[in-house]
């Protein structure tokens, strides 16, 4: 049997799609080319905002009629959107051909859905689900070098324009003896980075050993680079700071959303911290690490942001000089509490916020870049570029994209790169001879 993973939202979602692939290839199945080419079609969704779930069911959509000529391919919806009853209605009321839908945390009975499809009773379940046995399922990493594992479910924040909680449970956290063990053998079988994943790594607990404890522990099993994400800004600890200064293996780059440069509006988004805070964790950052990266989301226009409030996001974002910045128009998602709020910015004022924002940026991240030409960095080269096939891609520690000529052989290898030009999304550069 082929397959067809279609995988929608954050790095969660595609490390659970390379999950559902090791499940598809214990069974025997192998990837297919294209959706059309496959017998098995999934679809692993994300409802984070209305764009998001507009996606999916335009692919679903396009799943069932290839379906309507070909009535053995089986169609299977799983993810954060089939965690709500409505979006399971949805899908049963819109699209009668899809054999199962199931929510998260429920990957572990992927193959029973599978092997029951067909069998003419549909298969709809938003509530089974067990994040432990999710934990314990055999890890599958991405294409080397880079490897993404979890290392925790959920999230407890709960803050009020946000889905995540509703269709992800409450945080727990995996084994650290899991995850040390998986870095080891990540590192023995020629990976050389590991992006450990969850919605607010800082809150990790596995009894009593914490997040800066769970860095320690994997800086020690010789895997090359280590990642994180992402971090809350109420949960940043100056341990974690400091652990991140201290280890060589982890590399000084951090995804610290701010959401909004406004104390009112982080009040009603409920962050519970302020703009002082922040700009002060910012500040520690830097002091410990002065090359680190530092990169966040913003959302404009949630329910009540007037010009004062925007104007202050600006201004945090003119003082803070992000890497990069993940830039959203708030998107009412039913259930929260938001979505109940009267106060709604209007649509246009919106995008005219957000494209002035993305602006302000791009400006910044283009200083930043050139700012970067003539220096040396050490690279991590990914693969291939795909622009050119002379080309290879990688990354800085602070993980800034970099393209130069190289070929295959170089995937893998840390290579020292002076940098000769930038543009605002990547960098350009050659090598310089040294590498490790
Ligand atoms: N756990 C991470 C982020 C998860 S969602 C954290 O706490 O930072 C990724 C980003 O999507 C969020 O940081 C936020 O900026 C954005 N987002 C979440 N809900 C949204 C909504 N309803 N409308 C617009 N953007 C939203
Ligand atoms: Fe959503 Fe907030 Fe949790 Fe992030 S911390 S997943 S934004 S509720
Ligand atoms: Fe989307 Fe779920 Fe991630 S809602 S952003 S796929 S946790």
């Amino acid at each position: 049997m082929k397959y067809f993973i279609k995988t929608f939202g954050c790095q969660m979602n595609a490390h659970d799609s390379q999950i559902a692939a090791g499940i598809l290839k214990g069974m025997g199945c192998i990837p297919a080319e294209t959706m059309q080419d496959a017998d098995l079609i999934l679809f692993n969704t994300c409802c984070i905002r209305e764009l998001a779930e507009k996606k999916a069911y335009a692919s679903i959509g396009a799943a069932q009629a290839l379906k309507r000529n070909d009535r053995s391919k089986i169609i299977g919806v799983f993810g954060c959107m089939t965690q709500q009853e409505k979006a399971l209605d949805t899908i049963k009321k819109r699209f009668p051909l899809v054999d199962f839908a199931f929510g998260t945390n429920n990957l572990y009975n992927l193959q029973r859905y599978i092997e029951n499809a067909g069998t003419g009773s549909k298969q709809y379940s938003a509530s089974e689900g067990d994040a432990s046995a999710d934990f314990l399922l055999p890890p599958r990493y991405g294409k080397k070098p880079l490897a993404f594992t979890n290392i925790m479910q959920g999230c407890n924040n709960f803050c009020t324009y946000c889905i995540v909680p509703y269709v992800r449970g409450r945080e727990i956290s995996r084994a650290a003896s899991l995850i040390v063990n998986e870095a080891t053998e990540l590192a023995e079988n020629g990976y050389k980075e590991v992006t450990l994943l969850g919605q607010n790594v800082n809150s990790y607990n596995d009894n009593g050993i914490t997040f800066p404890d769970l860095l320690h522990k994997v800086n020690d099993t010789g895997i090359e680079r280590i990642r994180f994400m992402t971090s809350h800004p109420k949960d940043l600890s100056n341990a974690l700071i400091k652990a991140m200064a201290k280890l060589s293996h982890v590399c000084k780059q951090i995804h610290l959303p701010v959401q909004s440069g406004s104390n009112a509006i982080l009040r009603a988004m409920n962050r519970r911290y302020t703009r002082e805070h922040y700009l002060n964790l910012i500040k520690k950052l830097r002091e410990a690490m002065p090359e680190i990266g530092v990169t966040t989301d913003i959302i404009v226009g949630f329910p009540g942001e007037t010009k004062k409030d925007y104007n202050d996001t600006l201004e945090l974002v003119s003082q803070v000089r992000f890497d990069a910045a993940y830039t959203f128009a708030f998107s009412p998602r039913e259930g929260t509490p938001a979505a109940k709020l009267h106060d709604r910015v209007h649509p246009e004022v919106k995008s005219e916020r957000l494209r002035k924002l993305i602006d302000i940026q791009k400006k910044i991240t283009i200083e930043i870049h050139s700012a970067m030409v003539g220096k040396v960095q050490k690279v991590l080269v990914e693969g291939i570029s795909k622009r050119s096939e002379q080309h290879v891609t990688g990354r800085t520690d602070r993980g800034r994209t970099v393209n130069f000529s190289g070929t295959k052989n170089d995937i893998g290898k840390i290579l020292d790169i002076k940098i000769t030009r930038a543009n605002i999304n990547t960098l350009f550069g050659e090598k310089t001879g040294g590498n490790v």
